[in-house]
């Protein structure tokens, strides 16, 4: 039962070595206590679940949920904001998930995505050409590439036009510090709702135009085969903010394993072929999200040997369940030609991600580019001296410092 005297402190636990070394920090929780009462940072009591197994059922059992309206006793309402955001299908649970996701995977296909490649490719390489300019010098790969390859093709993929993307750029930033979230909600909800109503005027062959034309009836009600014009805005903004740290991760933390295991890369600069597998392994290895976002239990539930009564919060580490001895061996090294069915980086079940293909296009275009023109790039600093983002929900360095050549 809980015990909050056994509560850890997921932060000061273990002298803050969590956000640098969350994978030891987990093996040694794993060991210890695999479903573990928790102190999360930002979000108070929770638990956390470490095991591979243990984790592939929590995301798939309806018990662990989403909508906070299901709070055991009576719902909870989300902290009142002056614009709902939230009314997409990861803040749902089905029949209604089912709904939100049929409409969207309807206009975001696997094909729209492969249709992205070539201009992703194009966006890769015109980075990588003003990057050419400092070669020699040391240059930070997160800035000149890493971050503004997503944002780029998320605005191709959406349809948000050429002119309005610094701004859009600037405020995905921004939107992830707490001390702007607020401000930057506001203004991306107006410059939202005008792009949509430009797009229901003169549809392009964008997502977003899709989704508008899925079948335009902005005043839903919220039953039928379309979104309301509430859930198309959040759908919109759960798209770009799902869409752009995590791939960021993906790209620079895959080259820093890269740059880390010399073998391997050298491996996969003559095989070449090999670049989707190596992809998996990199989501397996670098984990660009930590765990997956909160669910809180409907009533008791037996997770592993613990029973987490009914209205707590419950995390499910990926960062851990994808480095777990019982299902990857030697899970701590980097193997391009390893077996990695069953990783859940992109998560599992029902909410398993929407965006993989395009995630994974991007970070093959964005490797692939990358080794390509740079044959012998390297880190420009000691691996230690590098700073890992204090934020729980994703793996991502602050700066990937490297010297092109
Ligand atoms: C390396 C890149 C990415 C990683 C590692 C990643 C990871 C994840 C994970 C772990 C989840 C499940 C969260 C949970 O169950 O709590 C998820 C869901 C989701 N992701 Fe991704 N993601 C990536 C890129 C993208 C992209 C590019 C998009 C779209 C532009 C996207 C859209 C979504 C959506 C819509 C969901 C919610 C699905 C649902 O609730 O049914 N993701 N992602």
């Amino acid at each position: 039962m809980w015990n909050v005297t056994d509560e850890i402190d997921l932060v000061s636990f273990d002298e803050g070595s969590y956000y640098q070394d969350r994978a030891g920090f987990f093996a040694r929780l794993r060991e210890s206590r695999p479903v573990a009462p928790v102190r999360m940072p930002g979000h108070g009591r929770a638990w956390i679940i470490t095991r591979h197994a243990d984790v592939r059922a929590a995301l798939t059992d309806p018990r662990l949920a989403k909508d906070v309206h299901r709070w055991p006793g009576g719902g909870r309402s989300r902290p009142s904001e002056a614009v709902n955001c939230h009314a997409h299908m990861l803040n749902s649970d089905p029949p209604e998930h089912t709904r939100l996701r049929r409409i969207v995977q309807k206009a975001f296909t696997p094909r729209r995505t492969e249709r992205l490649r070539p201009r992703a490719e194009e966006i890769a390489a015109g980075l990588l050409d003003a990057m050419a300019g400092v070669r020699g010098a040391v240059t930070d790969l997160i800035d000149g590439y890493a971050r503004p390859l997503p944002i780029t093709v998320l605005c191709e993929l959406i349809g948000i036009p050429v002119a309005d993307r610094p701004w859009i750029s600037v405020a995905v930033i921004d939107y992830g510090k707490p001390e702007e979230s607020a401000r930057v909600t506001r203004e991306l909800a107006v410059y939202f709702t005008e792009l949509i109503a430009a797009k229901r005027a003169r549809p392009g062959n964008d997502l977003l135009s899709a989704l508008v034309l899925t079948r335009d009836h902005a005043d839903g009600d919220g039953t039928g085969d379309w979104l309301t014009g509430t859930e198309l805005l959040s759908t919109v903004f759960q798209l770009v903010m799902a869409g752009f740290d995590t791939t960021v991760n993906l790209i620079a933390s895959g080259t820093l394993a890269l740059l880390t295991y010399a073998d391997e890369m050298a491996r996969l600069r003559e095989d070449p072929s090999l670049l989707p597998a190596a992809v998996e392994e990199l989501l397996r290895f670098t984990n660009p999200v930590n765990h997956a976002t909160d669910r809180f239990t409907t009533g008791e539930v037996l997770v592993g040997d613990e029973v987490i009564p009914a209205g707590e919060w419950v995390f499910s580490a990926i960062t851990s369940a994808n480095r777990d001895p019982d299902q990857f061996p030697d899970p701590a090294r980097l193997d391009l030609g390893r077996d990695t069915t069953g990783h859940v980086a992109f998560g599992y079940g029902v909410h398993y991600c929407l965006g993989a293909p395009l995630a994974r296009m991007e970070a093959e275009v964005a490797l692939g580019a990358l080794l390509a023109r740079f044959p012998a790039i390297s880190l420009a600093v000691p691996p230690e001296e590098l700073r890992w983002r204090p934020v729980s929900l994703m793996n991502g360095l602050e700066s990937l410092p490297v010297r092109l050549a």
